[in-house]
């Protein structure tokens, strides 16, 4: 991850190598052309400036979430007709939507995310994080994705939810499929037949929970999902069940993504990792860092509901706009020295968790996950030694990820 010069490359091409496993060098060229640059190949603007990219999350007035309709719903219709089911369910995610179906269901899901939750799973997340830590020890080079960053998201937000403790290991060989199709990992038919039968089964293992909270409310997130407001309005069944697949998703890949990107960057700034080991105290700190420095989301997408200028460019209604967080992370107009990891950085105003309506609804949990992570991995292990030879990221537009990453964790 250095930013050396970059080579000649082709600065429409997204998904090409240096987009992919040099995103700092990249989007630093596109945003010196412009922070809004036209792209050919995607069909849309590229933002890249740390202002623009917020004030792009900001404007959900006239950069619409609505994946079905716009330029984004045209794809989607293409689609197989055996996926309705499946986008049956994904039009009730209402982070892709805009008011007034978003304002409803994001304030009716977020009576779920109140402290009293969050606090209620700590310990149990503490307990999790020591368990998952014990196959990293021996000195030997071990799978840090499937064993440790895979499992701690997926099990604490069965936890969160209320899912019970048999369900869990299919929601986790489902939640992958889904995730194929809802972080753009293209939008082929194959895919979407995958996502589908994960939904059905997925849909079909929440029905009986969900039915259940809503005929005796317990005190977990479901529960929460189910009860009415005071003006007596509620999701309904498929709706809970819908939005409790988007905290699936919403709150797996992401985590997994940024555990796994964190070690990658503790590896390349060791003295930081020492730091923490001397003052754990900074865990929170250096959990924002981390969601700077190389988080989990890449960028998202928009589109115009009207024509408007923007940081200089005249944007026409039914454009698509892509509003990369990774680059506004690293904008130097933004952050001293950005391309550095500073675990003790201060304040730290990155664009990990968007901006605005849409603002991440777990990001209180997923500090939560990785400051517990982070706390008892400095304490245990003295240094982290990256042992995948080749760090390579899965070619998506949308999510940061890699393909692979072997790591050697020293007791001593
Ligand atoms: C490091 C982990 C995470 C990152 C980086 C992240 C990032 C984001 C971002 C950027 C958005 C805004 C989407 C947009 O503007 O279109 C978002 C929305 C959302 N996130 Fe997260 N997220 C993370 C973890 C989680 C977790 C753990 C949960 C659930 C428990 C979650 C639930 C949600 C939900 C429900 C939304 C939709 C909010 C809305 O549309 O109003 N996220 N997240």
């Amino acid at each position: 991850m250095t930013s050396a010069v970059a080579p000649d490359i082709d600065l429409d091409d997204l998904l090409g190598d240096e987009a992919i496993n040099h995103p700092e060098r990249y989007y630093a060229k596109l945003r010196q052309k412009s922070p809004v640059l036209w792209n050919k190949r995607w069909k849309g603007w590229i933002v890249t400036s740390h202002e623009a990219v917020l004030a792009g999350y900001r404007d959900a007035a006239r950069l619409s979430s609505d994946r079905f309709s716009g330029p984004f719903g045209a794809e989607l219709r293409n689609a197989e007709s055996s996926s309705q089911q499946l986008l049956g369910f994904l039009s009730k995610f209402f982070v892709w939507k805009d008011p007034p179906y978003h304002t409803r269901a994001r304030a009716l899901v977020n009576r779920a995310f109140v402290p009293k939750n969050l606090e209620v799973i700590r310990p149990s997340i503490q307990k999790l994080v020591r368990e998952l830590a014990d196959p990293l020890r021996g000195g030997e080079p071990v799978d840090f994705l499937s064993r440790f960053a895979f499992n701690l998201p997926v099990i604490v937000i069965s936890e969160f939810l209320g899912v019970p403790q048999e369900a869990r290991n299919d929601l986790h060989a489902w939640s992958e499929d889904l995730g194929a199709v809802i972080f753009v990992r293209g939008h082929d038919d194959e895919k979407l037949k995958r996502g589908e039968a994960a939904m059905t089964k997925l849909a079909d293992l929440l029905r009986p929970i969900v039915q259940d909270r809503i005929a005796a409310p317990r005190e977990d997130v479901l529960s929460a999902f189910a009860q009415p407001n005071e003006n007596g309005e509620r999701l309904s069944e498929d709706e809970i069940i819908a939005n409790a697949a988007l905290m699936v998703f919403a709150g797996h890949e992401t985590t997994m993504n940024l555990l796994a990107n964190g070690i990658v960057a503790f590896h390349q700034f060791p003295d930081q990792w020492q730091m923490l080991r001397k003052d754990p105290t900074l865990a929170p700190k250096a959990t924002e860092e981390m969601l700077r420095f190389d988080g989990p989301i890449r960028g998202l997408g928009r589109w115009a509901k009207e024509s408007f200028d923007f940081s200089g460019q005249r944007i026409a209604q039914g454009d698509r706009v892509l509003l990369v967080q990774h680059a506004a992370n690293r904008d130097p107009a933004a952050f001293d020295e950005p391309d550095k990891l500073d675990i003790t950085r201060w304040p730290n105003r990155h664009a990990a968790f968007g901006q605005g309506i849409h603002t991440c609804m777990g990001a209180p949990l997923a500090r939560m996950e990785v400051q517990e992570a982070l706390t008892y991995l400095a304490g245990e292990f003295v240094s982290i030694e990256v042992t995948t030879p080749k760090l390579e990221y899965n070619p998506t537009i949308v999510s940061r990820s890699l393909k692979q990453l072997n790591v050697r964790f020293h007791e001593s």
